[in-house]
């Protein structure tokens, strides 16, 4: 088959690598020349395990390659992706379809032969409606259909996801477009992927449904761990409890300071304005919205608690500022809360992050970046682990004894056993485990 693939982002970037690597000879298209350039070359613009391999390797078979230029890529494809990005609307947290309309009516007057026209953005229930009237419009005779196809993968483990998912979701009704969807995703049929074949409004909602969903698993464990702390319980041991349980199920039942990243605040946000337009609000994923961002900036209060009431004066270390361990995006991630609030209460931030400093350089504002987490540690009166890395995972605390004069560690990630921390003298303070446990 032969695709092309519109937007070179997290999930169009993905998904050509891996439907070229599935055997299909993939085009990826992005109006941002440079970036095109630099995927020419082999250069990849995200941090994202293995990518860099997977695009290389099938750009030198020649089944992947990139342009600026649509016209080069549309009137062959059999399948044209839509996979542009649709970030919050500034103002009202609608998702914003202008890339996604802008894309369908430049496709429009491409197509030749029969195309389907794929969105692989996650978009709001109707889009596809709208996508297909814009093309209709502007290419009457045009033989194509609209299909809506969400992607499931997760930052970090992109590959793996595409390459492994739970399922696949296809939305026409067009038995010819659910021909060439079974066509391009054959190899995860002959391991038996399920595939969900629906409409498209519903395969739309799925996917606003299944990120919303996990957001509230996350939002509720993380209320759990408030009230463990409070009681003297354990959250791993509660979200152990109750994941056994296979109604409940064990994965997304980690406490945290609050989900991030490119997908849950955006699609739980876009969920509720849906919601409402369509006269069907709804209270449960408001409240997910309003309890995780307001989350993020009681964890900045809970460290200046453990630090006895202020940090006035006070160096912190922190270690990981990326929404989650594996990626170099910063957006949403709960230090853009949490590290503000302690400046703004007097303390100096030394921080390091495995990847994402970059970015993080020009949204931090004031933080003195730092080598290796031993580093960042140096002199600090308090170090807090922000993100899991692995590299933080095994710090020797003997020699973070005698790097930092503080005694305080806040781990708002639960990578250690409290007692482990607490033998090396430190005052260990986690998310939904009593201090008590360290004793
Ligand atoms: C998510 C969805 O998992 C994926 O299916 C969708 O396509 C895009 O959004 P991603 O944002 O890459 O993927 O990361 P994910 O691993 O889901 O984590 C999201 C956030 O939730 C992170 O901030 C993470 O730290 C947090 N999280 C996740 C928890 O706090 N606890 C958990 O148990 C799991």
């Amino acid at each position: 088959m032969r695709v092309a693939m519109i937007g070179t982002g997290y999930v169009g970037l993905v998904s050509g690598a891996c439907f070229s690597d599935f055997g299909h000879e993939v085009i990826c298209v992005d109006k941002d020349e440079s970036k095109i350039e630099a995927l020419k070359r082999g250069e990849i613009p995200i941090y994202e395990p293995g990518l860099d391999v997977l695009v290389n390797g099938n750009m030198r078979v020649g089944r992947l390659s990139f342009t600026s230029d649509l016209a080069t890529a549309v009137p062959d494809a059999d399948a044209v992706f839509i996979a542009v990005g649709t970030p919050s609307r500034r103002g009202d947290g609608h998702a914003d379809l202008s890339y996604v309309f802008a894309a369908a009516q430049e496709i429009a007057p491409l197509l030749k032969d029969y195309t389907v026209v794929v969105t692989k953005s996650t978009v709001p229930v109707g889009t596809g409606d709208e996508v297909e009237r814009l093309i209709r419009e502007t290419a009457p005779d045009a033989a194509f259909d609209v299909a809506s196809n969400p992607e499931f993968l997760r930052e970090g483990s992109a590959i793996e996801d595409f390459k492994r998912p739970d399922r696949v979701v296809v939305g026409t009704t067009s038995e010819r477009a659910r021909d060439v969807m079974r066509e391009l995703y054959r190899p995860l049929f002959l391991r038996e992927t399920p595939m969900v074949m629906t409409n498209r409004q519903t395969s739309e909602l799925i996917k606003y449904a299944g990120n919303a969903f996990l957001a509230t698993k996350i939002t509720f464990i993380n209320e759990m761990a408030d009230i463990c702390e409070k009681v003297d319980a354990n959250i791993q041991d509660v979200a152990k409890g109750i994941g056994l349980d296979g109604r409940i199920g064990k994965l997304f039942l980690h406490a945290g300071p609050g989900y991030g990243g490119s997908c849950f605040p955006k699609d739980t946000l876009a969920l509720v304005k849906t919601a409402e337009d369509v006269g069907a609000p709804t209270k449960i994923v408001n409240s997910v919205v309003e309890v995780n961002a307001d989350r993020k900036k009681r964890m900045a209060t809970k460290i200046i608690e453990a630090a006895g009431g202020s940090v006035d004066g006070k160096k912190i270390a922190v270690l990981g500022v990326t929404f989650k361990p594996n990626t170099d995006d910063m957006r949403d991630s709960p230090s853009l809360d949490i590290i503000p609030i302690l400046q703004e209460k007097g303390a100096t931030i030394r921080a390091f992050d495995p990847a994402g400093m970059e970015e993080a350089g020009r949204l931090l504002p004031g933080v003195d970046w730092c080598e290796n987490a031993y580093d960042t540690i140096a002199g600090a009166d308090i170090l807090v682990i922000l993100t899991e890395w692995n590299e933080f995972r095994a710090l020797q605390w003997d020699r973070v004894a005698d790097a930092m004069p503080g005694r305080l560690v806040v781990d708002l990630r639960n990578i250690y056993f409290p007692h482990e921390v607490a033998r090396q003298g430190f005052t260990y303070h986690s998310i939904g485990r009593s201090p008590a446990e360290a004793e």
